[in-house]
C-alpha cells in the first residue's frame, strides 16, 4: 500500500479530525498547518490514512493527534509521520500518550519523563486524560 506524507491542507480537516476522533486523541484547535497527512494513493485527492501535529508552546513543541486508519496500521505510516515531524523543531519535544505506544515512541528517541518534568503548558490536558483513564505517560525527545 503506498502512501504519501505531505502537509496537510485547510481542506484535509474534517478528515482530520474523524481520524483524530475514531482514536480518542487531542481534538483542540486544529489548525492545517500544524499537521502533516498520510495520502493513499500518491494523488491529491487520495484518501487521508493518517496524521499528526506538532504545536507549539513556548520552549517547546507537542507531538499530538496522531493517528492511522485501522486498516493501514503497520504499514509504515505512522514512523513515517513521526520521523518527519520531529524534524520541524529543534527544541525539545513533549508528547502524552498511552502505556500501547510508549515502545513505538521510544522508536524516534522519545523517554518517559517523571512527573516532576511535566510542563505547565501540558498540564490541563495530562489531568484530563488521567481524569478520564486513570493513567498516561509523558515522554520527551531531544534533538540529535
Ligand atoms: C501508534 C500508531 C500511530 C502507529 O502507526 P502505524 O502506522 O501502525 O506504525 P508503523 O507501521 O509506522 O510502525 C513502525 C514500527 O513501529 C512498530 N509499532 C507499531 N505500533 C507499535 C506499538 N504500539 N508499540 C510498539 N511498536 C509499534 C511497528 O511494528 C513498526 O516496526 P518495524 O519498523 O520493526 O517494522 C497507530 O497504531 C495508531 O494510530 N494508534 C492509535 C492512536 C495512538 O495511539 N496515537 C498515539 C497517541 S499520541
Amino acid at each position: 500500500m503506498n502512501c504519501r506524507v505531505e502537509p496537510a491542507q485547510p481542506e484535509d480537516l474534517p478528515a482530520i479530525a474523524e481520524l483524530v476522533a475514531a482514536v480518542g486523541g487531542d481534538l483542540e484547535d486544529l489548525l492545517a498547518e500544524q499537521f502533516l497527512v498520510g495520502r493513499a494513493d500518491s494523488t491529491s485527492r487520495g484518501k487521508i490514512v493518517g496524521c499528526g501535529r506538532l504545536k507549539p508552546y513556548p520552549g517547546f513543541c507537542e507531538l499530538a493527534s496522531l493517528a492511522v486508519d485501522g486498516e493501514w496500521r503497520n504499514s509504515g505510516v505512522g514512523r513515517s509521520l513521526v520521523a518527519e515531524l520531529v524534524t520541524w523543531y529543534e527544541g525539545p519535544i513533549y508528547l502524552i500518550c498511552e502505556d500501547d505506544v510508549v515502545d513505538f515512541f521510544r522508536r524516534f528517541g522519545f523517554v518517559l519523563i517523571p512527573m516532576s518534568g511535566m510542563l505547565s503548558g501540558l498540564q490541563s490536558k495530562w489531568q484530563r486524560y488521567v481524569a478520564q483513564l486513570g493513567h498516561i505517560n509523558i515522554m520527551r525527545r531531544y534533538a540529535d
